[in-house]
This record gives structure tokens, sequence and C-alpha cells, in this order.
């Protein structure tokens, strides 16, 4: 063949991978507010910094007339490029190919970028839009998948990983999501599921629809699976590009700092009044949260998912920082399985990439109830524990108001190696909230009191003055220090500032047992 001719064909074989699935389709996805593949890539990545790899690779299928449609690229665009100017690699999967169905040869597209981000050290987004795998390959799809798995779990910890759900996936399109760090979905287009309606009505009888099944709002508020709802593509990846700012490119890196011009000293006096003279009333651990915070801006995750715990980044004089509040307007801020996955998840990942992590505690102990108990609260409460008691980044708590019980214990308390443990004036520590304490210590008494209630009475000012107070915890040294709270940001800053050379480790040991 001349050099002539060969350009030719290239140009014929580059034109086709370029046209994915057709003008039909790339159409169909268009009507239904979804962007192609190519157009996802381009938007994500620095301007102009895409390298593709493998356009030209094709499938190996030969049953079922697949000889017949081999198109350049096989419905998966790969390669690397740049956000904020940092290296990430990236896969996307252009449903108008096979439904963007995995076959053997995408796998291994895929495995090569994933190969190259852990040995340079570059995070890997996945831009998800696929029917899972490709039927018509059987076996081999389902081996490639395995790879893939394998892959996530090795790379879980050393790089970020990031899935953003831009369609309906379905199978093994969702199980390696699962795996990585960040899952986002796109409201109204973007469904996951292991098996959708038309299986569950054929086994289960169950009559359900795709929306609410594995939508968006589904896995962003029920089932914990999603981080992010985003309202379309393009607000997705905006998002994307806006929570890799907070991380660094790998476990050995730290996160990148961002200048500020928000003072480090700047004190926020809204906070002397935040929270509230009575303390059963409710109040927003947000406003703590935005008031510390460079320019107000708190990057929140899991914002619709046990809304009780409050995680996201934040940066503090331009450091990255891992959010961990309890939530007083929502249950009091209580404790529950929800929650306490939620935190404990967020917290290895602070702690897998270098992230400081702030804990603000208003807890009123863990959510009683059997519904609780036999969910297992006692398992996945002991998740969080796990996770702030292992963590080795630097620690530091601010306790608001209730620090109550095992949930005092679990929130980043000194015994867990924190390393600097604030209160406010309006820090209350004990074992339990003063109701229940007076009722079990002092049952018998009321029982025969004269007049029960005028002694009851007694018994819980007694008890708010001489245990529900910060002052115990001071003189034994179990917090550091009380702090003014309009001075929360300048303390914290100041702290961050100290940890920064902190070097910390657990016993060698293969891994260990967290409880799952
Ligand atoms: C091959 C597939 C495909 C697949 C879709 N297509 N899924 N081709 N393998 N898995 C093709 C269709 O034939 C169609 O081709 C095109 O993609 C678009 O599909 P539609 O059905 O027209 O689209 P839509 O109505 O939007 O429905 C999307 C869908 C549905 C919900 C994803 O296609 C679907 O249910 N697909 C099957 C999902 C599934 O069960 N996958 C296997 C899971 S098992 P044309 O030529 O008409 O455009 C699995 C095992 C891994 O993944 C387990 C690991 C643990």
């Amino acid at each position: 063949m001349s050099l002539e001719r060969r350009v030719e064909e290239l140009r014929r074989r580059q034109a086709a991978a370029l046209a994915g699935g057709g003008p039909e389709r790339r159409q169909r996805q268009h009507d239904q507010n979804k962007l192609t593949a190519r157009e996802r890539v381009e938007l994500l990545l620095d301007e102009g910094s895409f390298e593709e790899f493998d356009q030209l690779v094709t499938h190996r299928c030969d049953e079922f007339g697949m000889d017949q449609q081999r198109i350049p690229g096989d419905g998966f665009v790969t390669g690397s490029g740049r956000i904020d100017g940092r290296p990430v690699f990236v896969f996307a999967q252009d449903f108008t190919v096979f439904g963007g169905s995995l076959s053997e040869t995408n796998a291994e597209k895929i495995c090569k970028v994933m190969d190259l981000a852990m040995s340079v050290g570059a995070p890997v987004i996945g831009l998800n839009d696929s029917g899972g795998a490709r039927i018509q390959e059987g076996v081999a799809s389902l081996a490639g998948y395995t790879k893939i798995f394998l892959r996530n779990t090795l790379a879980s910890g050393v790089v970020p990983q990031i899935s953003a759900i831009l369609g309906p996936c379905a199978g093994g399109a969702v199980y390696s999501p699962a795996i990585t760090d960040f899952i986002f979905m796109v409201d109204r287009s973007s469904y996951m599921f292991v098996t959708g309606p038309d299986v569950i009505r054929t086994v289960t009888h169950e009559e359900v629809s795709k929306e609410d099944l594995g939508g968006a709002t589904t896995h962003n508020q029920a089932s914990g699976v999603a981080h992010f709802l985003a309202p379309d593509d393009a607000g997705c990846l905006r998002m994307v590009r806006e929570l890799l700012s907070y991380l660094p490119s790998n476990n050995l890196d730290d996160p990148p700092r961002r200048r500020t011009s928000d003072p480090v000293d700047r004190l926020a006096p809204q906070l002397n009044s935040l929270v509230p003279p009575e303390s059963n009333q409710p109040y927003d651990m947000r406003q703590a949260i935005t008031a510390v915070a460079d320019d107000g801006v708190f990057f929140e995750v899991q914002e619709l998912f046990a809304p009780n715990l409050v995680i996201g980044f934040a940066r503090l004089n331009g450091e990255s920082v891992g959010i961990v509040a309890n939530q007083p307007a929502y249950l009091a801020g209580v404790l529950d399985i929800n929650a306490s996955v939620k935190g404990a998840r967020f917290v290895r990942f602070c702690d897998c990439f270098n992230i400081p992590l702030i804990t603000f505690e208003d807890v009123p102990g863990f959510l009683p109830g059997t519904q609780q108990e036999w969910g297992g609260i006692i398992r996945h409460g002991a998740k969080l524990l796990y996770a702030f008691a292992e963590a080795t980044v630097p620690k530091i708590t601010v306790i608001t108001r209730k620090a109550y019980g095992g949930a005092y214990c679990v929130m980043a308390s000194k015994f867990l190696r924190t390393d600097i443990n604030y209160v406010w004036p309006t820090a209350e520590l004990a074992v339990m909230g003063p109701e229940g304490a007076v009722n079990i210590v002092f049952r018998r008494e009321i029982e025969q009191a004269e007049d029960p209630d005028a002694f009851r009475r007694e018994k819980l000012d007694e008890f708010r003055d001489r245990v529900a107070n910060p002052f115990t915890a001071l003189e034994r040294g179990y917090v550091d220090a009380i702090i003014q709270p309009e001075e929360t940001r300048k303390r914290l800053i100041k702290a961050l500032g100290l940890l920064r050379g902190k070097r910390a480790s657990n016993p060698a040991k293969k891994h260990g047992n967290i409880p799952l």
C-alpha cells in the first residue's frame, strides 16, 4: 500500500471512529438531553489537552453478525488529558455504539489507561453510559469487567477514582463505579441498577420505574450509592473538575493549595450566637462550616443522604480539608446506620489522600430503636469509630454543643488520636442528656419524693450545672482548649499549620479488618 493510500485509509478509519454509532444515534443522545462521549471528554478536560489512545481498536467478536459491524474505537473513548493543568486519565463509553456495552477489547482499553494512571500517579475518571457486558461476547466481556474490577481495587487509595454516571448503567457497568471513590449522577438521565425493571418484574413481580429503581434521586437520597446529583451532563463535568481541585493526584502527593484573599485571622462573630440557649433547639451546622471556610465555600458530599451528618471539602488558608459534622437541624444530629457508613467512608478517603480532617461535633448519641439495632447499628457505628481511630492525617475536633455517650467517643475524641480538640463555651460532654441521666440515676428517689416533678427539676438543674458542661473535660485534659466561636477559623488555621509536619503510622499489618 502506498503512503498516500495508507494516509487515506487512516483518515477513513479515524472518521469512522469519530462518527461512532452514526448521526441518528447521536441525535437520540442529544434528544435525551445527553452529550456524546467525545463531547463529554472535551468539556471535562482543559481545552485542547486530550490525547486519545486506541482510537482504532475494534472488537474481536464474529458471533451474531458482529463481524459485519466493527466500528473503530468500539464505543469507548480513552486517553489522557489535564484538569487545572494536572494530568488525569479518562475513559468514556459511547452509548451510540452497541449501547456503550463492554467488549473484551474495550476492557483492554480501560485497563491500559488505569495501568498508566497507576504508574504515573494520576486520577482516573470514568464517564459511564453503558448497557453493561456486551451480550454477544458472553464470558469474554465478563472477564474484561473482572480485570477492571481488580484494577479498581488495587488503585483504591493510590489514585483518586471518580465515576460520572451519564446514562443507563446496568450490570457490570455499576460495579466498577461502586469501587471508585465518588459517583456523580445526572438528574433524570442516569440510572444504576444491577438488574433492570424488566428482570425485576419477571423474578419478583414488582413493578418499578427506571427512575424509582435507580435514578439519580434514588441513589443520592435513599441508597447512598451516589455522592453528587448534577442537573445535566455539562454541570456534572464541572462538578467533577471542582471535586478534583480539592484532591491530590495520588496518595504520595499533598492536595493542591489554592491562594485566597480571605484573611487567616478573620473573625466570624455570627458564630457566637449560632448555638441556641435551649439545648434541644436545632441550628444549621453548615453555618459554622461556611463561616470558617475560605470565602465561605463548602463543597458538600452526599448532601441528600443521611443529612444528620454533613461531610464535604473546604479550604482553610488555601489548604484542602475534609469536614465531618453532626447536623443538629436534622434528627438532632444523631448518629444512625446511614450517617455512620457515610462518615466512615469519607474519613477513610481523606486519610488515604492526606487531607486533614476537621470534625464539628454536636451529637446526642446513637439513634435508639429496633430498626437500628436489627439493622446492625453496632456493626455500622463501629465503622465510623474504626475509621476515625485508624486515620493518621491531622485531626482537629470542635465540640460546639453536645458530645454525649458512645457518639462522643466515636466523633474524633481525644483518645482516637485526635491531635487538637477544641470546645466552645456551649459544649456539654456527658454520658447522656440530662433528662435520660436523671431518670436513670434518681429513679427511686423520684418515685419516693413528695413532689416528684419538683425533685426531678432540681436534679436536672444540678446535672446541667455539674456534668453537662465542658469543665470536667477541660480539667482532665480530654479537650485541649476552650475557644470563642468567633475565633474558630483563626484557631483552626493555626492548628493546621502546627500539624503540617505530622507523622503518624499504624502497626505493620497486611490490612485491618474494618467491620463491614
Ligand atoms: C450489547 C447492547 C447492550 C448490551 C444495549 N445494547 N445493551 N448491546 N450488549 N449489554 C444495544 C441495543 O441492542 C441497542 O442497539 C443500543 O444498545 C441501545 O439500546 P436500547 O435498548 O435501544 O436503549 P435504551 O432503550 O435506552 O435502554 C438502555 C438499557 C437497555 C436500559 C441499557 O439497552 C438494556 O437493558 N440493556 C441490557 C442491560 C443488561 O442487562 N446488560 C447485561 C448486564 S450483565 P441498536 O443497534 O438498536 O442501537 C453484566 C454482567 C457483569 O453486565 C456482571 C459483573 C459483576
